[in-house]
């Protein structure tokens, strides 16, 4: 693969060679009984044999096609739909399937579990208790008491063995390792604001996510407000987390990091500072909300496997400065300005450093947070350690075709407090995608973007052009660098979600997230996908083949 000279010698003051140590620097996983296998380890610079991905298709033109469409070469097969049997007892796989992530087992390529969010129910609740939301009135919130629970039990995550046999990926039915983790789960809290309660129930709204070096899964609870109303709950300081699984423990209690803050988080980015501390990116998911990184305060250490999850529950959460170019840490007992902060009638807003991290917005806007333009995704180079950050849009600065940054930390320094950025890719008519949301490299560094035009504005007015939502394909390096390439389109009303790749980078999963969206009456979908299974549409999660 080509390195850019001129982007690492400028923003980086550094040689290409210093940046190519950058990935040897990282410590391997820790070597155990674990069933766990590797996940994509070239997302912690872990694989010793990376940027050999090259991808080979030729683009296909946008459309309005109510199917994933692939180009010639590619297939995909269809995993888990809402309502599928997912294990023995019964549980069924969630509504709107989004953040994916794989996990093989151990020594395996073809077989291991797969962690899906799902995130909400919207219009389509209607299919999942019959509640009518097309007639039901806004102001009067008429679910009863078992409608809730549906909607609560089809929405957090499912966690699913899969197996690829004669080409064909599928679900393992009656897996032991298939479990539920719901909107009706007990989490316990960790970290600084665990005062808040000693049990929850529940994780919902959960969006995208991450996965830790030691193979577990971090997910995001985004727009839990609107769950915690439809549901008639009455604390929503219980939401907004990230939760942490550990899928190849069935037993294990899911966690909520209340050090990593509460917002409405789209996903986690973990990395490893040159200090050896752990940091994670974080966006939240709004108009003018902010960018978030988490730092540690211990260093990570292989040996230590899944008790490095300690590490998320004491460090310093940053919010970002563009103007600047700085970090600006949101701690209590070192900033005067969260002190002395006082609301309009002049009552102190926050007392500790768990008020803090229950509010962060409040604390970002603060410090002198700079407000965003929706941060979706952020993910980290897997070979220069540049920091990607997906803007969907913002109607109120004029963007509406988003953006992508790409943010570069002082001597790539994960843990400091300075960096610089500049625009990687603009969305519009010119480069043919729309409201980037979710990213994933490839070990050759290139970026797999999907698009989240909402199911309200696509195929109308000013994004008639883009068609259907879709995944793109931009190089990061080399003569394309930028150029996006659409790969994919979705169903009608759909967004894809989640693209994971296997380790083998011979698979990439994606959720077909909310296919059918924005119908006016239940008689009439508007998509059937996938065919033949319904007479309306199912959300799921599907394998793309012919890499
Ligand atoms: Fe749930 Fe940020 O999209
Ligand atoms: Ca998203
Ligand atoms: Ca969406
Ligand atoms: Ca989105």
């Amino acid at each position: 693969m080509e390195v850019n000279r001129r982007q690492f010698l400028t923003f980086l003051g550094t040689g290409t060679a210093a940046l190519a140590s950058l990935a040897t620097g990282i410590p391997a996983l820790a070597k155990g009984e674990s069933i766990s296998g590797k996940t994509a380890d070239h997302l912690f610079g872990l694989d010793k044999a990376p940027q050999t991905f090259q991808a080979k298709f030729n683009p296909i033109a946008s459309t309005n096609k109510d199917d994933v469409v692939l180009p010639d070469g590619y297939r995909y097969d269809v995993i888990a739909v809402y309502g599928d049997k997912i294990n023995q007892s019964g549980d069924t796989f969630g509504f709107n399937a989004d953040f994916t992530c794989f996990l093989p087992f151990e020594g395996k390529k073809d077989h291991g579990l797969l962690w899906v969010n799902h995130e909400y129910c919207g219009e389509l609740e209607f299919y999942v208790n019959g509640y009518d939301a097309l007639k039901s009135d806004p102001d009067k919130n008429l679910r009863t008491a078992e409608q809730i629970k549906k909607y609560l039990y089809v929405l957090g995550g499912s966690i699913i063995e899969i197996k690829n046999e004669n080409g064909k990926w599928q679900l393992v039915e009656s897996s032991k390792y298939g479990r539920r983790v719901s909107g009706l789960t007990p989490l316990k809290l960790t970290g600084p604001a665990s005062g808040v309660a000693k049990e929850v129930i529940g994780t919902f709204a959960n969006c995208s996510g991450g996965v830790t070096l030691w193979n577990t899964i971090l997910s995001c609870e985004e727009n839990y407000m609107d769950v915690v109303g439809d549901c008639k709950l009455t604390n929503p300081t219980h939401y907004g987390w990230v939760i942490e699984v550990d899928p190849f423990d069935p037993k294990s209690t899911p966690v909520k990091h209340t050090a990593l803050g509460r917002f409405s988080h789209e996903n986690t980015a973990m990395t490893i500072a040159t200090t050896g501390q752990l940091v994670v990116y974080m966006g939240d998911d709004a108009t003018d909300q902010y960018v978030y990184k988490y730092v540690s305060k211990g260093k990570y250490d292989a040996a230590k496997g899944k008790a490095n999850s300690k590490l998320l529950e004491e460090g310093t959460l940053y919010v970002a400065n563009f103007s600047k170019g700085k970090w600006i840490a949101l701690d209590y007992t070192k900033s005067e300005a969260l002190q002395k902060a006082v609301d309009d009638k002049k009552k102190t807003v926050f007392t500790s450093q768990a008020d803090v991290l229950i509010n962060c917005r409040i604390a970002a806007k603060i410090v002198g947070g700079t407000p965003m333009d929706r941060p979706e995704d952020v993910e980290v180079h897997p070979i220069d350690g540049s920091i990607f950050i997906a803007l969907t849009n913002n109607k109120n600065h004029s963007n509406f075709y988003g953006h992508i940054m790409r943010m570069f930390e002082k001597d790539n320094n994960h843990a400091g407090e300075a960096f610089s950025f500049e625009i990687f890719a603009t969305g519009g008519p010119q480069s043919g995608f729309a409201a980037p949301d979710n990213m994933a490299f490839d070990s050759a560094g290139n970026l797999w973007v999907v698009t989240d035009i909402s199911s309200t504005s696509t195929n109308e007015g000013i994004y008639k052009s883009f068609g259907n939502n879709g995944v793109f394909f931009i190089p990061t390096s080399g003569e394309a660098k930028g150029v996006a390439s659409q790969f994919a389109s979705a169903p009608v009303g759909a967004e894809m979600t989640g693209p994971w790749f296997t380790p083998d980078e011979k698979t990439l999963f994606m959720a077909v997230q909310h296919p059918g969206e924005n119908l006016t009456s239940y008689d009439k979908p508007t998509s059937k996908w996938p065919h033949g299974k319904a007479a309306h549409a199912l959300p799921g999660v599907i394998a793309i083949t012919g890499f």
